[in-house]
């Protein structure tokens, strides 16, 4: 009796210290500057999944470097891509289709759409991609570096937290686990990779 007491007074108390309402996902609206902004070296930095297929990926994935460049048509964008994976580095080449009437990306790999996803709002260097197709929320972030500030790194794990993730189903890579990127100098101490 005294217990319950004790949890209905305290309830109120409990939520009032919980952080503010969580700030929605704003989804970039694409006009004609979201695909020139996409261009370049990009690093996939962390992630979050309860999608089984995606899980038993970015639990594999330790270092993952990403260049968009201009593909065959106009809303196309080609991406090589090297990442280690179960410790063994692999180059890939695949495509992004930019549908820009309902601002959406669709990743193309071997002829077949392998995800979809908007682009979050976030800071101009930061890459935040919210999965579509599949119903389970899966959310990553890369940055034009292999490491992003302590805020930036705040600011996605709010978002997780929002989305009801906790510490464990988050996924980072590491840059011990950096694999060379192509036509880069290994014994080059390369302070700033970004290209564009
Ligand atoms: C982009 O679109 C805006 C308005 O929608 C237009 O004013 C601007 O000229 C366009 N820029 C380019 C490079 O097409
Ligand atoms: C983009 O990739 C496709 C294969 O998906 C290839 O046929 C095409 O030549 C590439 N475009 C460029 C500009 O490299
Ligand atoms: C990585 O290793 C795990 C555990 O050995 C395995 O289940 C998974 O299929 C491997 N993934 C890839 C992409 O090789
Ligand atoms: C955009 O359109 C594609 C194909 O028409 C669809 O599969 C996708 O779910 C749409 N995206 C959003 C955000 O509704
Ligand atoms: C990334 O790490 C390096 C070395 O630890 C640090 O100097 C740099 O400020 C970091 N970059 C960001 C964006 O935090």
């Amino acid at each position: 009796m005294l217990a319950t007491l004790t949890l209905l007074l305290g309830l109120p108390l409990a939520l009032a210290t919980e952080p503010p309402t969580c700030a929605p996902l704003v989804p970039i609206t694409f006009d004609n500057t979201t695909v020139p902004r996409l261009l370049g070296q990009w690093f996939y930095i962390a992630g979050a999944t309860r999608y089984p297929p995606h899980l038993a990926e970015i639990k594999a994935l330790t270092f993952d470097a990403f260049s968009f460049f201009p593909g065959s048509h106009e809303d196309e964008l080609n991406i090589t891509e090297i990442m280690r994976l179960n410790e063994t580095c692999v180059v890939k080449n695949s495509k992004i289709q930019v549908l820009h009437q309902n601002s959406t990306l669709v990743h193309v790999d071997s002829n077949q759409v392998a995800s979809m996803a908007t682009l979050i709002q976030s800071d101009k260097d930061l890459l935040i991609l919210n999965e579509i197709n599949i119903d389970s929320p899966t959310l990553s972030l890369s940055a034009r570096t292999p490491n992003v500030s302590k805020e930036h790194m705040e600011e996605f794990k709010a978002h997780l937290h929002c989305l009801g993730f906790t510490e464990e189903d988050v996924f980072y890579t590491s840059r011990e686990d950096a694999c060379p990127l192509p036509g880069e100098k290994t014994d080059e101490d390369d302070t700033d990779p970004q290209l564009g």
